[in-house]
């Protein structure tokens, strides 16, 4: 972190600005929220899409924020101020300021679960429990007035702790060691879930595509889970891309990046849905998925007790990863555009962030009056981040760097200033400049009138 321009702080190197962006990447979304959004858009079909849309919107976009941040030197506000001074651009950075603080909100939420989960492992609560046991608790859990806000308002301690602490040594020094081991439990589980009985039909769900199921409402679903899971259309990538040093080859960074983020969530598909079918649960169960199916994974493992609680450790680790890109956007934000301290910063954004996540967490509880219906605050937070704001954000940063940057000022910092080659520089641009717009439109159009393709096909 920066006080100013000078002593602006960086990343040690290039592997350590990889880990850090696959840091920010890779949480709760790939290993909790994907297997959720993926079970209830028909999996298969929504795989499908979903790989799609990172390879043509995900790498560009993530290549555009990576530009911007290097580019400028600044946060995300900032960004835009010095990039194209005295226009409305600014804007795309406050959207995603605004988009931090929700997410985080209802993030904190979960990652006190995990918390919830170390300490259940610790005191082997799981063991000889069957599912619905563990769905019980699962529910009472949510339901206690005060635990899951403890455990939310340590989370959030612990995020701010470390962003305290400043970039290098916070966030680079842990990710390169704990994000290798997670990888490696996660292919334990893997390996074990793919021997349940069973397993095979989860696989099919998972990997073999029912193109009929794929709907405007599948691709709405895939493009907020991408941009989510990418940590991409609200700047907290601008914000890393301002650390990255001038000589890494953003585009080997971005591809290493979408690679291990798209690795992982693929992996916790191949360790849930397998699971699920064996254990008899459907697969479009959502929202307690994965927190109920692995402790009965682990409970079938031998040497699960160890598993399990290294498991939860490296689950709040990765979420942790997360939310430090998410408050260092608020904190950088507050630090360099309003000249607050960075301890102070840290802290006002913080404590903000607790009030809304409070009213999240709050909203889960049984006959909430957060709550109507179905319809609760909690959902409602993250439906409008995933499938409304990031996806808007994602679009103006492209058309940000396709239609306001000048393509020498893209080649120029994509080249870090001609001193490497980049064989398909100008074919990302094309991309960045016509495909990717134009697909998030027509994306935003299906959803907004769900019969206007069709309608137009018809006619033809
Ligand atoms: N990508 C993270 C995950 O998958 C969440 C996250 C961190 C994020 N930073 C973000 C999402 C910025 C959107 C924007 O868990």
């Amino acid at each position: 972190m920066s006080n100013g321009n000078q002593n602006r702080d960086s990343f040690g190197s290039k592997i350590g600005a990889i880990a850090a962006a696959a840091g920010s990447a890779i949480g709760l979304g790939n290993i909790y929220r994907f297997p959720c959004v993926a079970g209830e858009n028909g999996g298969g079909a929504f795989l499908i899409v979903y790989l799609l849309i990172i390879l043509f919107l995900g790498i560009p976009i993530m290549i555009s924020e990576f530009i911007i941040g290097r580019r400028s030197q600044k946060n995300t506000v900032g960004a835009f101020k010095v990039l194209a001074p005295k226009t409305g651009w600014s804007i795309v950075g406050y959207i995603g300021i605004l988009c931090a603080f929700l997410i985080l909100a209802y993030y904190s939420t979960i990652a006190g679960w995990t918390l919830e989960y170390i300490y259940k492992s610790i005191i082997n609560n799981f063991a000889g429990k069957d599912l619905y046991a563990i769905k019980q608790e699962f529910n009472n859990f949510n339901n206690s007035a005060i635990r899951p806000l403890v455990w939310q308002a340590v989370f959030i301690f612990l995020t701010a702790s470390v962003i305290i602490k400043g970039i290098k040594q916070g966030i680079e020094k842990y990710t390169k060691i704990l994000m290798p081991l997670l990888l490696i439990i996660l292919i334990i589980l893997c390996i074990k879930s793919l021997t349940l009985n069973n397993a095979s039909e989860g696989l099919k769900f998972f990997f073999m595509p029912d193109f009929s199921k794929i709907t405007g409402k599948v691709f709405i679903g895939a493009l907020g889970q991408a941009f989510f899971s990418l940590s991409i259309g609200m700047g907290a990538l601008i914000t890393y891309g301002s650390y990255i040093s001038k000589k890494d080859n953003l585009v080997t960074t971005v591809t290493s990046v979408c690679l291990i983020d798209t690795f992982v969530a693929i992996m916790a598909g191949i360790i849930i849905f397998p699971a699920a079918i064996s254990f008899g649960i459907s697969p479009k169960a959502g929202d307690s998925l994965v927190f109920n199916i692995l402790p009965m994974i682990f409970n079938k493992m031998t040497g699960g007790y160890i598993f399990c609680l290294i498991f939860f450790i490296l689950l709040a680790i990765a979420a942790l990863t997360s939310t430090i890109s998410l408050l260092e956007v608020i904190v950088a934000f507050l630090n360099e555009e309003l000249n607050i301290s960075l301890n102070k910063a840290t802290i006002y954004g913080s404590v903000a962030v607790f009030i809304i996540g409070l009213l999240a967490t709050l909203s889960r509880r049984d006959g909430s009056i957060l709550s109507f219906d179905n319809i609760i605050f909690f959902n409602i937070l993250d439906y409008f981040t995933n499938n409304i704001l990031l996806p808007t954000g994602g679009l103006l940063i492209i058309v940000f760097l396709g239609w306001k940057l000048s393509k020498k000022q893209f080649n120029d910092e994509i080249t870090n200033g001609k001193t490497i080659k980049i064989a398909l520089k100008n074919f990302i641009f094309f991309i960045i400049k016509f495909i990717a717009p134009f697909a998030i439109l027509v994306i935003f159009i299906n959803v907004i009138f769900p019969n206007f393709f069709a309608n137009i096909f018809r006619t033809i």
